[in-house]
């Protein structure tokens, strides 16, 4: 690792620059935070599990037309991506009412939405992520409206995809989290594109039958069976979990 050059230092991943121009290193760690920093701690393995996951997820998108910032997975804990600008926005999505919403309208937790929520955070922890309207951001220029409608598209078409894949598997996906980028194309044309990563982390997922959590819920309420749980959904997904590392 020593050789690459270290653009960042996230709570779950270090960003490397990558060996081609515009590209960037995603190093997933085992680190492991909740409520905006105030909890720590580690996941042994979470990281090799993440960066397969985001793999196989960022790989299906590809194959039904969703442009990401993915480009490969260079080993174990890394991947290689195209560098893009972060809008500074957490798009959630939701399917199932849990965590937050389920606090904040006092709803049961499970309780299956007539239809699906597309809602926004602004991405800044001193802030504590706050939520944010459409308006707002619209007015305060953080996206464009032709921006803000291909989020909007995408998402849902995304949340479409990604729900039926994991109820192929036996999982219900609750709710979760995307970053979008702008991405300066060969023809200098700028694109929207996906990035960050898509794992357990940043969604729910709980078994159909039990309802098991299968997600960073357990380490958030202390349930305990995190490293099992991630490699569960992984061992779902057909991901082998051997280490191709020498
Ligand atoms: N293709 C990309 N180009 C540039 N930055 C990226 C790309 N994909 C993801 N990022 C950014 O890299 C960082 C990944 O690190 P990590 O997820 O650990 O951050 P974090 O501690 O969660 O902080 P943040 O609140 O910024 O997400 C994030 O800030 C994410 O927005
Ligand atoms: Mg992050």
């Amino acid at each position: 690792m020593s050789d690459k050059e270290k653009l960042y230092e996230g709570k779950a991943k270090i960003l490397y620059k990558g060996s081609r121009p515009n590209t960037i290193i995603q190093y997933f760690k085992d680190d492991a935070t909740a409520f905006n920093n105030v909890k720590k701690g580690t996941i042994a393995g979470k990281g090799i599990i993440n960066n397969k996951i985001t793999e196989l997820v960022m790989t299906r998108l590809g194959q039904i037309g969703i442009a990401t910032h993915f480009i490969e997975r260079l080993s174990d804990r890394e991947q290689l991506c195209h560098a893009v600008q972060i809008i500074p926005l957490e798009v959630i999505v939701r399917n199932t009412v849990a965590g937050t919403m389920a606090k904040k309208f006092g709803i049961e937790e499970g309780t299956r939405l007539s239809r699906p929520i597309i809602e926004f955070s602004l991405k800044d922890d001193a802030l504590g992520d706050p939520i944010i309207p459409e308006n707002h951001i619209l007015a305060l220029e953080i996206t464009t409206d032709e921006e803000m409608i291909e989020i909007l598209e995408t998402t849902a078409k995304i949340n479409d995809f990604l729900r039926g894949l994991f109820a192929g598997i036996g999982l219900e996906l609750i709710d979760f989290k995307l970053e979008y980028g702008r991405f300066n194309g060969e023809d200098g044309e700028q694109y929207l594109v996906l990035a960050d990563e898509f794992s357990p982390d940043n969604c729910r997922l709980w078994d159909f039958e039990t309802r098991e959590k299968m997600d960073k819920d357990r380490f958030r309420r202390d349930l305990g069976g995190e490293v099992e749980a991630y490699q569960e959904v992984a061992r779902r997904l057909g991901i082998s979990l051997e280490t191709e590392d020498k």
